[in-house]
């Protein structure tokens, strides 16, 4: 089962970066699957540790999805890395291997130590329709636009029935994102 977490990781260097990524889970082992041009994989495979954390904060992944935002941290207790204060719980990863064949690698982890912080709220369908619209939001160049627009509107119906003040403000950031890049599409590589 994939779970769609928040993934901190530190470069050599010690600056922390923060991305939203769904990890194969296992109580004791899991798998993380970054592409080759992310922070997290070049973080991962440097310095061979990471923290997973958990969270109903869907702010979080929204900005986190389309831009490189700082939140508050503590230090893991034994890898590392940080833990996210925002986090509900989380788990700290070793490194085992790394199968860095393109485009997307498979990084396969030990959870050496985990931690809880706060009550993870049950299901709310706004939140998983922002997660949706992030995911959106990471493969516009992907996904034909005429799909992106009939999607968007499905999910923006599900939002305004049951969010909340931090759901709204999520996919508002989101839907903004996503029609400013129409208006700027990403340059094409030259052929
Ligand atoms: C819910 C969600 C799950 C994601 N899962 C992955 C993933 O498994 N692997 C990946 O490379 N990118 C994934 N992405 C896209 C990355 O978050 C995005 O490319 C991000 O910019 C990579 O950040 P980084 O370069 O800071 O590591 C996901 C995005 C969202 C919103």
């Amino acid at each position: 089962m994939i779970i769609e977490s928040i993934i901190t990781t530190m470069d050599l260097d010690g600056v922390v970066n923060i991305a939203p990524m769904g990890v194969e889970w296992g109580d004791e082992v899991i798998v993380v699957k970054p592409f080759l041009e992310t922070t997290t994989f070049r973080n991962l495979q440097a310095v061979g540790a990471g923290v997973v954390n958990l969270t109903d904060d869907i702010l979080l992944f929204a900005r986190a999805a389309i831009s490189s935002p700082q939140y508050p941290t503590a230090p893991a207790t034994v890898v590392r890395g940080v833990v996210l204060e925002s986090a509900c719980s989380w788990r700290e990863l070793e490194v085992r291997s790394i199968d860095a064949t393109p485009p997307r690698s498979r990084i396969e982890t030990r959870v050496v130590h985990h931690g809880t912080r706060r009550e993870f709220l049950g299901f709310n369908r706004a939140r998983h329709a922002v997660l949706e619209t992030a995911i959106l939001s990471t493969r516009l160049h992907l996904i034909p636009r005429a799909e992106i627009e009939a999607e968007l509107a499905k999910l923006q119906i599900i939002v305004n029935k049951t969010a909340g003040p931090r759901e709204f403000e999520a996919m508002e950031l989101l839907t903004d994102y996503i029609r400013a890049s129409r208006a700027h599409p990403p340059q094409s590589p030259p052929a």
